[in-house]
């Protein structure tokens, strides 16, 4: 069974039949529950959590699937024990491993290890289930093909799953980080091949009026992700030009929306006239993550034994 570490695991028609899936459940819940009565979901956090952890939670619980969910704390993966036997040991319980890890190489050896499906909650290279939530979000604004998405700020793991999804998707994405904090040079080829096939296109620039000028989609996230705590200091200067202030949101199109996978530094990366702006859907975006990850699971269990 394929693992979803990465967006493009999906491929273009898996993407959009989780995101179809997404919607109709969101629209018509009480349809799919119980569809995944008798399964059981692993939930691994290595990392704080918030959003991911409640909504996967619930999630698992409105289709009928029960989940067990385990901090680092008590497990002490790679440290207590070897991913490798993590990974064969919760196999036996588990139909589906969800893990938020700091070493995206963790997932990978979790995955050659288990059978069960592998779900990446976030790594250090990506989180591919905020993307599905973001363009769901996005979705119920505009159609996806050809709307132009700026995300603005550091080239980090939510940027990468965002460039990737919105590239398959026919989508517009551009990024505006400051030098040396760009997205990965690899992540930054598959997007710019993925949309080649699909009409869309990826542009990297250093500028973030150029980034936001005209678009329909302002993102952002935190300038120092979980594990970089000791440079948030020494990137407060180097990120300031590229803060959301109202004057870089006014330089995109006229009904452009904000977003920002939470959680937010208030008055660091946007400044809170933005994200409490009549246009920011931030809190639409965090519900969708529970309907997202309801499609994800859905769209896995049409090919669990
Ligand atoms: N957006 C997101 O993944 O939030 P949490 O870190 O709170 O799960
Ligand atoms: N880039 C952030 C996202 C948190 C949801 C981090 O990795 O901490």
């Amino acid at each position: 069974m394929a693992d979803f570490l990465m967006v493009p695991d999906l491929g273009s028609d898996g993407l959009g039949e989780v995101l179809r899936l997404s919607a109709d459940v969101k629209a018509e819940p009480t349809r799919y529950a119980g569809r995944l009565a008798g399964k059981r979901v692993g939930l691994f956090f290595e990392k704080p959590s918030t959003r991911t952890r409640a909504s996967c939670e619930v999630g698992t619980v409105d289709l009928g699937a029960h989940p067990v969910v385990m901090k680092q704390d008590e497990v002490g993966l790679g440290k207590r024990e070897t991913v490798e036997d993590v990974a064969r040991t919760l196999d036996r319980y588990l139909d589906i491993l969800a893990l938020r890890v700091f070493d995206h190489q963790n997932l990978v050896g979790i995955a050659a290890n288990a059978e069960a499906p592998v779900i990446n909650l976030l790594s250090d290279v990506s989180h591919p289930c905020q993307a599905l939530a973001d363009l769901q979000t996005i979705a119920e604004h505009r159609p996806l093909e050809g709307t132009t998405v700026t995300y603005v700020g550091d080239g980090n793991n939510v940027c990468h799953s965002l460039m990737l999804a919105g590239a398959m998707s026919g989508m517009h994405v551009r990024v505006a980080a400051p030098q040396g904090y760009e997205p990965a040079a690899d992540i930054t080829e598959q997007a710019t091949a993925l949309a080649g096939s699909s009409g869309g296109s990826i542009v990297i620039t250093n500028d973030a009026i150029e980034g936001v000028g005209g678009t329909d989609v302002v993102y952002t996230d935190v300038w120092a992700s979980m594990g970089q705590e000791a440079e948030a200091d020494a990137r407060k200067a180097l990120f300031a030009p590229f803060q959301v202030t109202e004057g870089l949101f006014s330089k995109a199109a006229a009904d452009a929306i904000f977003l920002h996978c939470l959680p937010a530094h208030r008055d660091e990366e946007v400044v809170h006239e933005v994200i409490e702006h009549e246009r920011s859907f931030v809190f639409d975006q965090a519900e969708n993550r529970m309907h997202a990850f309801k499609g994800l699971l859905l769209y896995l269990a049409g090919s669990l034994a």
